[in-house]
């Protein structure tokens, strides 16, 4: 029998687990959805009465928060209750790259899968199907099933519990996740017991077309994922290390792009070039399909992987090596700006994104930089760069007085007013509101000669030079 499910639980409520369960309870009115995480901050800025509060930036959550919340929708720290409570629990928590012990640095870390697996072995009661969230490494299933089984029925035999487990990765990228949720080319199950596939396949039914619900074994789908994130990183690398190229021999990246995409075979989509991959999965899951690899005897298949991490470590590297080279070989006590510290537009996530690296680089050269996010906290800045921010008393208009914050950084919330008597400015995320800036205000601002990078074709080229400032732009050497 198909079981109906009436109460879901969500272990984790990050950028997967929040923005996924509230498009769950959305488009199912009729199923109570309560989202749970052991961490209170996080738990109560979802709860916080002013949704411009939300852990989590995502064009249009905040709208689907106030439709849903208190209604058939609940972000709690009772993990034990909502556990109880349930028919289905997704195990939605961060699975980062091992730190230390074997595989340190591939593996992925699965501890926090572990330890809910643990808690719903315990409370758990009656039939209950878990539901893989959270990105994991192949036959990690068969681990949670394992920690299952071992505690089937309660130490007191009070109840009887049992499980079926499914895989159901998630495939949304940030910036874009209520579309990418509402409207996903598919979703994938993967599983052995045909009735509790059928009961999640029920539950997307309610806004996504049948045709596009597959399902697979249990294997394939947790490989299907690493696997997805690892050919969409290959063509990062790939337009990256071709736009590098592009700058030695005149060609033009966009060109180029635009040239193949048309190809039906290779597409148009993903073939930006940028400052390099960031985000919190694609280094994580390429890394670990590495260490698979390894693990399963195929050190070609690794190598072959490790190569797109390495191309996109390299080209992080390069920018903030050209930087310092077009500014005279040093940066050091000079002005840059930086715009955009996310690692793409439309998150304030910043989680490896490719600006911390090129800012470390630039701060250690002794640079002072003015970094401008319009959604990124500067806490969170200074957590990931480990150097707290500089406070400005009124000095920002005497250049002279900035020279003793070398190898610092500012945060500004102000674009033009930041650019005044600046060396140089980076644009390292494709905010849309950089496309629209006033070059001739920038340009008698800043102090000469001036320099623009752009590392993610967003400012307009023209006007930049017609403004007298000198530009560099990813994979063009016509400027
Ligand atoms: P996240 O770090 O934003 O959120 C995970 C949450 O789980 C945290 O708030 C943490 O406190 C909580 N947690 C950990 N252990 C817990 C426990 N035992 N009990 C209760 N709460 C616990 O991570 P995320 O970005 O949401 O990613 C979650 C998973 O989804 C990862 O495996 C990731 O690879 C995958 N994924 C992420 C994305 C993305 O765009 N971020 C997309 C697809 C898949
Ligand atoms: C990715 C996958 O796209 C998604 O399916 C998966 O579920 C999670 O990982 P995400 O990391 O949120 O999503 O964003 P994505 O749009 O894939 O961008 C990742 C990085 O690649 C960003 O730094 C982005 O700026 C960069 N990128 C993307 C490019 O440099 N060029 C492109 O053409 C596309």
């Amino acid at each position: 029998m198909i079981p109906s499910i009436k109460n879901i639980c969500c272990i984790g409520a990050g950028y997967v687990g929040g923005p996924t369960m509230s498009v769950f309870a959305d488009r199912c009115p009729n199923i109570e959805v309560n989202v749970v995480d052991v961490n209170k901050e996080r738990i109560s800025l979802w709860n916080s009465s002013n949704l411009n509060d939300l852990p989590i930036y995502e064009p249009g959550l905040k709208e689907i928060i106030s439709r849903c919340k208190g209604r058939n929708l609940n972000f709690s720290t009772d993990v034990k209750k909502y556990i109880q409570l349930a028919d289905m629990i997704f195990i939605s928590v961060n699975t980062p790259t091992k730190k230390k012990g074997i595989g340190a640095g591939q593996a992925s870390d699965l501890k926090w899968v572990e330890a809910c697996a643990r808690q719903v072995a315990e409370f758990a009661k009656g039939y209950t199907i878990v539901v893989e969230k959270s990105t994991l490494p192949v036959k990690t299933a068969e681990v949670i099933k394992k920690i299952l089984d071992s505690t089937q029925t309660s130490p007191d035999k009070k109840f009887d519990k049992s499980f079926d487990v499914l895989s159901n990765p998630e495939f949304l990228s940030e910036g874009s996740a209520i579309n990418d949720l509402e409207n996903p080319d598919r979703v994938l199950i993967g599983g052995e017991n045909e009735n509790a596939i059928s009961a999640l396949s029920n539950i997307y039914k309610n806004w996504i077309p049948a045709n596009k619900i597959l399902h697979t074994n249990i294997w394939s789908s947790e490989l299907a994922k690493l696997t997805a994130n690892a050919f969409l990183a290959q063509r990062i690398s790939s337009i990256n290390s071709i736009s590098a190229l592009c700058e030695a021999t005149g060609a033009d990246v966009r060109e180029v792009a635009r040239a193949i995409g048309t190809d039906s075979r290779i597409g148009s989509k993903f073939l930006d070039s940028g400052p390099g991959f960031g985000g919190s999965c694609f280094k994580k899951d390429i890394l670990n399909l590495v260490y698979l690899s390894k693990y399963f005897g195929l050190p070609e298949v690794a190598s072959f992987w490790e190569g797109v991490v390495k191309l996109n470590n390299w080209h992080q590297h390069r920018i903030s090596e050209l930087i310092v080279k077009k500014l005279f070989g040093t940066t050091s006590g000079k002005k840059i700006c930086i715009f955009g510290f996310a690692f793409k537009a439309n998150t304030n996530d910043t989680r490896e994104s490719a600006a911390i690296k090129i800012c470390k680089d630039l701060l250690e050269e002794g640079s002072i930089l003015f970094i401008h996010d319009p959604k990124v906290d500067p806490k969170q800045i200074e957590k990931d760069l480990g150097i707290k921010q500089s406070v400005l008393n009124g000095e920002i208009s005497n250049v002279e007085h900035l020279s003793k914050y070398e190898g610092n950084w500012f945060f500004t919330n102000k674009i033009i007013p930041a650019t005044y008597e600046a060396d140089a400015l980076c644009f390292l995320t494709e905010w849309e509101e950089y496309s629209e800036l006033d070059w001739n205000l920038i340009s008698q601002k800043m102090r000469k000669p001036a320099w623009v990078f752009d590392s993610r074709s967003i400012v307009s080229a023209k006007e930049v030079k017609k403004a007298g400032l000198n530009l560099w732009r990813i994979g063009d050497s016509s400027y």
